[in-house]
């Protein structure tokens, strides 16, 4: 199981945050040709990231490249360009349909890039959340969603505000069609840079909805988002005690149990499971440094 609680956009034509993201403690980078590079800077932010991908030293943080969107004049250079680097898998923004992952595959199969290489989906259009499940099932490559809030908040002429009301239905799109198809969720960024507060109630709120971790702007939200999408201790220590009441109703041919007035049975065995798991895999990376 792979940690992706906190993973920070970096843009690509910045060498000092590119630099910096090899320190960062991020789970994963997401390495950036699009938004945040202006169209002047496309190609050299390509090379750029071509090239920090060939030095290496990202150590164990998974590293995502996200390109400019099918349709640009920029997508299939890029697509050329990142097809056979280290990167652990590409972003495609603006997703609206299979065919737009079916192009990426096949440009990427010209470009001699290696078979399942992971495609990330961002989805942040109107079509893009109304298709969510057609996209997270296109091909056996997709391996997650990602929310693109700061678009979508605009195609849908609704307004940023606390809470993320105008959100929720996408937001819940995306995580039904991830699971759906067993893939990884990302939540949105989170604009304001120095809300400390707003941060960690969207961060909690994403983790209650089901996504694994939050996309980030800046290396001070590092630290919040690994331990607000961490399970905390109280709800480890109680999965393993569901674990161990669960495999002694087993042991006896029951299959529900009761835990501290609560019924227990399989889905709850297998959830506690998983989140045990993942505090394990955190429990590794720490040893590990
Ligand atoms: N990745 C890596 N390093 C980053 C970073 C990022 N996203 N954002 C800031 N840093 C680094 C800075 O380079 C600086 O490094 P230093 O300590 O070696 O000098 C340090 O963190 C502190 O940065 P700070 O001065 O507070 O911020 P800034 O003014 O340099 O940058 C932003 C602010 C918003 C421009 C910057 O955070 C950024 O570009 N974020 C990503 C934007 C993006 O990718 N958008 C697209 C997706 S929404
Ligand atoms: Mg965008």
């Amino acid at each position: 199981m792979r940690p992706r609680r906190s993973v920070l956009y970096v843009p690509g034509s910045n060498a000092k945050a590119l630099a910096k993201a090899r320190t960062l403690a991020c789970d994963g980078l997401i390495l950036d040709l699009e938004d945040s590079v202006a169209p002047e800077t496309k190609a050299s932010a390509r090379g750029a990231v071509a090239a920090a991908l060939a030095e290496g030293g990202f150590g164990r943080r998974e590293v995502l490249v996200r390109v400019n969107a099918r349709g640009t004049e920029w997508f299939e250079a890029d697509l050329a360009a990142l097809a056979r680097t280290a990167a652990d898998g590409l972003v495609l923004p603006k997703a609206e349909s299979p065919a737009d992952v079916a192009e990426a595959v096949a440009l990427l199969g010209r470009a001699g890039a290696r078979e399942g290489l992971p495609l990330w989906l961002t989805i942040e259009t109107p079509r893009g959340v109304l298709a969510a499940d057609a996209l997270a099932g296109a091909h056996p490559a997709v391996a997650g969603l990602v929310a693109g809030t700061s678009d979508l908040t605009k195609e849908l002429h609704a307004r940023h505000v606390p809470g993320r009301e105008p959100l929720l239905y996408a937001l819940s799109a995306i995580v039904l069609a991830a699971r759906a198809h067993s893939l990884a969720a990302l939540d949105g960024v989170h604009l304001h840079l120095d809300d400390e507060a707003g941060f960690a109630a969207a961060c909690r709120q994403g983790r209650n909805l089901g996504f694994d971790g939050k996309t980030l702007i800046h290396p001070r939200t590092i630290e919040p988002a690994n331990r607000l999408f961490a399970p905390d201790p109280q709800e480890v220590a109680a999965a393993h005690r569901l674990l161990d009441v669960w495999s002694v109703a087993r042991g006896e041919g029951r299959a529900v149990a009761v835990l501290d007035g609560r019924l227990v049975e399989e889905l709850h065995a297998r959830d506690a499971a998983r989140l045990v798991a993942l505090a394990a895999a955190l429990a590794a990376r720490e040893t590990a440094g």
